[in-house]
């Protein structure tokens, strides 16, 4: 692997550990690097809450040393004054010479600009090592700047006959302990989570982070509820207050549910119903685009998913499969019609297959070649 390649997967890797932490705005790492010696002077990534960007942190870890250096950044670096002033003057202004950037950035306000000041500035810049990753990495901010709302990663676990629940109450196990942890790291690098309020009712689940170290990266938890049906007695509405929970519900909402709701410190936000009388998937998420979150992910049941792949509205998604079988006694399937389609050929590639403990899991993205 060339320096450069080793350069900007720490990069990739400092940006990555920021996922879910930083929206609204993109995790960007950025290392400061001495270009005759190859000795790293500084290193950064988006501080929680989006600011500062990685590149200034970046260049005050390596002060003066900078001068002459070159920058290995994940992303375009921004040119526009927002809440922070633009990175590019940072990076002129510390003496950068040369700039290697994994990706453009499509926001509107950047999109290749970043790039030209540097170089009208006499930076040397050279785009696109590694930008497989770095979109994958970037794909919250890029799906939200381009289509309005956050890239949904959605996730299901099935046993090996493809069921996701048994037919009765009872709750079926189907996941070891490593694939448990895996879904929790994922919910970690999620700025939300969704579920339908069938998830709701049937599991009462508390949706939150509970690995090691990790615990303070619970993201929000959103519920679709048409009718608004979540019980105040649930875990999601009991611990509003210390891990937040907005559902999304529509005009037909009981007011006096509402109420009850609010008053445990649930948010409560009216979307449009669709022609079925459901909430309507694609303002549902542009709702959520709004509020600035980037990356969904999905932990709903099967209604949802297929519902999701009907719409069009998912970027990636992830079958955990348990080694256990419900065999004649049944139980409700993982796989709708919609998912099962867009899964085998409708526009989206297996990118991944990893073993995770006995289970495996097996992960698509929406093709974008
Ligand atoms: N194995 C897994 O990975 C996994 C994950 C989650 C759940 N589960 C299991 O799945 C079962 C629940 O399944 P589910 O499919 O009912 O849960 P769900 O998909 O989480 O919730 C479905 C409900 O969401 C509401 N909803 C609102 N707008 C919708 C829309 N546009 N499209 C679809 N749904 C919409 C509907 O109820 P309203 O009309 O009342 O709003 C709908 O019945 C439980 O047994 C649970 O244990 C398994």
């Amino acid at each position: 692997m060339s320096d450069d390649a080793t350069f900007m997967r720490l990069a990739l890797a400092l940006g990555r550990r920021g996922l879910g932490t930083t929206w609204p705005n993109p995790s960007v790492g950025a290392v400061v690097v001495e270009a005759a010696t190859g000795r790293i002077l500084g290193t950064g990534a988006t501080a929680p809450g989006g600011r500062p960007h990685g590149e200034p942190l970046a260049l005050a870890a390596a002060g003066e040393a900078a001068r002459g250096a070159t920058l290995y950044v994940t992303l375009e670096p921004c040119s526009h004054h927002g809440r922070t002033p633009p990175c590019t003057d940072a990076i002129l202004a510390a003496g950068i010479a040369r700039v290697v950037s994994a990706l453009e950035d499509p926001d509107p306000r950047v999109a290749g600009r970043g790039h030209a000041l540097l170089r009208q500035g006499g930076v040397a810049v050279e785009t696109g090592l590694m930008r497989e990753a770095a979109a994958r990495d970037h794909i919250g901010h890029v799906t939200r700047v381009t289509r309005g709302r956050p890239a949904l990663h959605l996730k299901l676990a099935r046993t090996r006959d493809g069921f996701c629940a048994a037919a009765g109450p009872e709750r079926l196990r189907i996941t070891g302990p490593v694939a448990d942890g895996a879904v929790h790291l994922w919910r970690a690098h999620a700025d939300a989570i969704l579920i339908g309020i069938g998830t709701a009712r049937a599991d009462d689940p508390a949706l939150t982070v509970r690995l090691p170290g990790l615990a303070g990266r619970s993201p929000l938890r959103v519920v679709l509820d048409t009718h608004l049906r979540l019980s105040p007695a649930s875990v999601l509405a009991r611990t509003a207050r210390d891990t937040p929970t907005l559902v999304l519900t529509t005009r037909s909402a009981p007011a006096h549910a509402r109420r009850a709701l609010e008053a445990l410190g649930v948010a409560v936000a009216t979307v449009p119903a669709d022609a079925a009388g459901g909430i309507d998937l694609t303002a549902a998420l542009a709702d959520l685009g709004a509020r600035g979150l980037t990356r969904l992910c999905s932990e709903g049941g099967p209604r949802l998913a297929d519902a999701l792949a009907r719409a069009d509205l998912i970027e990636a998604c992830t079958l955990v499969t348990g080694p256990a079988e419900l065999g004649t006694a049944g139980g409700l399937r993982a796989l709708g019609p919609a998912l099962r389609a867009a899964l085998a050929g409708g526009g989206f590639r297996t990118v991944e297959a990893l073993r995770l403990g006995a289970d495996t899991a097996v992960t698509y993205e929406r093709d974008r070649t």
